[in-house]
C-alpha cells in the first residue's frame, strides 16, 4: 500500500513535469477542429509500424507501443517530429498493456494517434465469414477494452474499427461482410456514449475498391445515427506517376475527389494510406523509385481536395524487410513502402538494436509537410456546413440491414465502463499501475467472470499478425504502379546520413 502511494506521487509528479497539453480534436460536420483554438485540424500523418528486420518481433500486428518497447518507439520520436507529422496511425494495440509513456511522448512531440480497435487474430477483427458470423463476439469486448484504455488521452484523435475488411470479402461483394463492420461500429459508438469520458470519433478504413458504394454504406443509417461511422478512411494508391508535376497531372486523384463530392459526403474523410510506389520516381543517392510526395502537397494545399479530405497519412514510416526485397532496399520493390529502413540487416530490437535510416523520400515527405504547415484553415465559427452535406448518405440496397440478423455479440454483456477517475489522464497513470499489479481493477463482482473470459480469449489470439494487406490494390480509377526493377549493388549509407543531417 505504502509503495503504491509513493508510486502514485511519483507518477503524478512525472506527469505534471513532463506533460505539454495537446487539446482534444473534435468532429464538426465533415471536418476536424481543435477544441481549444476552434481552428480546423488538418492531418499530416504517417502510418507507424516500426517492425524490426529480424527475430521474434519481425511479425505483423504486434503492439510495439507499450512501455515494454520503449527502446523501439523512443528512438523514433525525433524522426517523427522531424517529419513534421501531427498524426501517427497504429494498426494494432493490446489494451492490456500500458501505453502511458508512448502516448505522452507523442503528446510532447505534438502528435495525435489514430488507434485500431481490431487487430489480426481469428477473433480480433471482422473475419472472412459471411454475415453475421464475420463479427466474432470477442471482438466487441476487445474494442471496448481499447476504448477504455485509450479514451483518457487527449491525443487519441480517433478510433478505427477495421482496416480493409472489404479485402476479406469475395471480389466485388463487399456486402459479404460489411454489415459485420457496420454492426461493430454501432456497438462501439453505443459503448462510447454509455460510458463517461471524452467523445472520440469512431470510424473505419476501407481499401479503395467499390469506392462510392462503401463510402455511402458507412455513412448511412438504417435504425438511427449509431449505424454511421463518425469518420471515414480510405487506403488509396492512385496516380503513381513520377512525372506528374501539378495536380492537373493526377487524374486518379481528381477522380477520387469527384467521387466524394458526388456523394455530398457529410463526415470527415482521411486518406489513411497514401503515397503509391512506382519506378517512375527518380533514383536519388542510389535509391530507386524515391517518391516526391507531391500527392501530400496536393492533398493539403489544393482547395478542392481540402473540401473533400481532412488530410492524409503517408504509407509508411519504415520498410518491412520481410516484404520489401533486398537489404538495404536500394532497388525498387513494389512493397518497399517505408520512407526509411532499419540497420543493421539482422537487427531484431532484442539482441541487436535497430537504427533508423531516413531515405530520400523521407526528406521529400518532410518538406511537403513542413511547407504545408501554414495552409489556410477555417475556424469553427466560420464553418457553414452546406445544406447538401448536412445529412447522411442513402444506404445502397445491396447490403442487408443489420437488424435483420441475430448477432452473437448482442448476447455478450458489455465490458464495464472505466472507473470515473480513470477517465482523467493524470490519474490514468495511477490506474495503470494498479492494473499491472492486480490485473483489472474496480470491476463489480458480476463482471469478473466476463473479464476472466475476455483475458482467455485474448490469450487465444497469440498469433498476432498485422491486419492490413500486403499488396496495396491500385484502384481502377488510377494509374497502375510499375513492377520491381533490376537490382543495383549496395552503396554506402553515408550518402543519406549526410542528407538526413542536413535536414535535421
Ligand atoms: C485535455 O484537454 C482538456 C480540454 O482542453 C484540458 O482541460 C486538459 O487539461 C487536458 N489534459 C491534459 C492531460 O493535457
Ligand atoms: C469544445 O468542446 C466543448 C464540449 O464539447 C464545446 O462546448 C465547445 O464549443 C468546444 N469548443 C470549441 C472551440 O470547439
Ligand atoms: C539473443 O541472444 C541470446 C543469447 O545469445 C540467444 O539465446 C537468443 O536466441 C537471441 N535471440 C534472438 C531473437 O536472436
Ligand atoms: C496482451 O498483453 C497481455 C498482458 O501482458 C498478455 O498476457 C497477452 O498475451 C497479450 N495479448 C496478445 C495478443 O499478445
Ligand atoms: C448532392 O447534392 C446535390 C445538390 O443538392 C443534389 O442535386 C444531388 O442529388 C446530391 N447527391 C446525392 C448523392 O445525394
Ligand atoms: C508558418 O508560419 C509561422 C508563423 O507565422 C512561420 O514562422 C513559419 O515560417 C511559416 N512556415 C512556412 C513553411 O511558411
Amino acid at each position: 500500500m505504502r509503495r503504491f502511494v509513493f508510486l502514485r506521487l511519483l507518477l503524478l509528479l512525472w506527469h505534471v513535469t513532463t506533460s505539454s497539453a495537446l487539446p482534444p480534436i473534435e468532429v464538426h460536420g465533415y471536418k476536424f477542429f481543435d477544441n481549444n483554438t476552434g481552428e480546423e485540424f488538418v492531418v499530416r500523418g504517417i502510418d507507424y509500424y516500426p517492425r524490426p528486420n529480424y527475430g521474434d518481433l519481425n511479425h505483423n500486428s504486434l503492439d510495439l507501443f507499450s512501455n515494454q518497447y520503449r527502446h523501439i518507439w523512443e528512438r523514433d520520436v525525433v524522426y517523427l517530429q522531424n517529419l513534421k507529422v501531427n498524426v501517427v496511425r497504429l494498426y494494432a494495440v493490446n489494451a492490456s498493456q500500458n501505453h502511458d509513456d508512448f502516448m505522452h511522448a507523442m503528446e510532447k512531440a505534438g502528435i495525435y494517434v489514430i488507434v485500431a480497435l481490431a487487430h489480426d487474430c481469428p477473433t480480433c477483427a471482422i473475419t472472412r465469414d459471411a454475415v453475421p458470423d464475420c463479427y466474432p463476439p470477442e471482438l466487441k469486448l476487445q474494442g471496448q477494452r481499447v476504448i477504455r484504455a485509450f479514451r483518457q488521452y487527449n491525443n487519441t484523435l480517433a478510433f478505427s474499427a477495421g482496416n480493409e475488411v472489404n479485402h476479406f470479402a469475395p471480389p466485388n461483394q463487399p456486402e459479404w461482410n460489411a454489415p459485420c463492420q457496420k454492426k461493430f461500429i454501432r456497438d462501439m459508438r453505443k459503448y462510447m456514449v454509455a460510458c463517461p469520458g471524452r467523445h472520440i470519433p469512431i470510424g473505419l478504413v476501407s481499401a479503395d475498391n467499390e469506392r462510392e458504394n462503401l463510402a455511402q454504406y458507412y455513412n448511412c443509417y438504417e435504425q438511427d445515427d449509431y449505424d454511421r461511422a463518425e469518420w471515414y478512411g480510405i487506403n488509396t494508391y492512385v496516380s503513381c506517376d513520377g512525372a506528374a508535376k501539378t495536380y492537373s497531372d493526377a487524374p486518379g486523384f481528381k477522380l477520387l475527389e469527384e467521387s466524394f463530392a458526388r456523394l455530398n459526403y457529410s463526415i470527415p474523410v482521411l486518406l489513411t494510406e497514401f503515397g503509391c510506389l512506382s519506378d517512375s520516381f527518380p533514383t536519388i543517392d542510389g535509391y530507386e523509385g524515391q517518391r516526391n510526395f507531391l500527392q501530400g502537397k496536393w492533398l493539403l494545399e489544393e482547395p478542392s481536395l481540402r473540401e473533400q479530405f481532412s488530410g492524409g497519412i503517408a504509407f509508411e514510416y519504415s520498410i518491412e524487410r520481410e516484404n520489401a526485397g533486398q537489404y538495404p532496399f536500394k532497388t525498387f520493390n513494389k512493397q518497399g513502402y517505408g520512407v526509411g529502413y532499419f540497420s543493421p540487416e539482422l537487427c531484431d530490437d532484442i539482441n541487436v538494436t535497430c537504427e533508423y535510416n531516413p531515405m530520400p523520400s523521407y526528406k521529400a515527405l518532410r518538406n511537403v509537410y513542413a511547407e504545408s504547415q501554414n495552409v489556410t484553415t477555417i475556424r469553427i465559427e466560420d464553418f457553414q456546413i452546406a445544406a447538401s452535406r448536412s445529412g447522411s448518405s442513402h444506404c445502397p440496397t445491396r447490403f442487408d440491414r443489420i437488424d435483420s440478423f441475430v448477432w452473437k455479440a448482442d448476447q455478450t454483456p458489455d465490458l464495464v465502463c472505466a472507473a470515473e477517475d480513470e477517465t482523467s489522464a493524470s490519474i490514468g497513470h495511477q490506474q495503470s499501475v494498479i492494473a499491472r499489479e492486480t490485473g483489472f481493477t474496480k470491476l463489480s463482482g458480476g463482471n469478473v467472470a466476463l473479464v476472466v473470459s475476455s483475458l482467455l480469449i485474448l490469450g487465444i489470439g497469440v498469433y498476432y499478425k498485422r491486419w492490413r494487406h500486403e499488396t496495396p490494390i491500385t484502384s481502377n480509377n488510377g494509374d497502375e504502379d510499375a513492377g520491381p526493377d533490376d537490382s543495383v549493388p549496395f552503396l554506402s549509407l553515408q550518402g543519406f546520413k549526410d542528407n538526413y543531417n542536413s535536414i535535421a
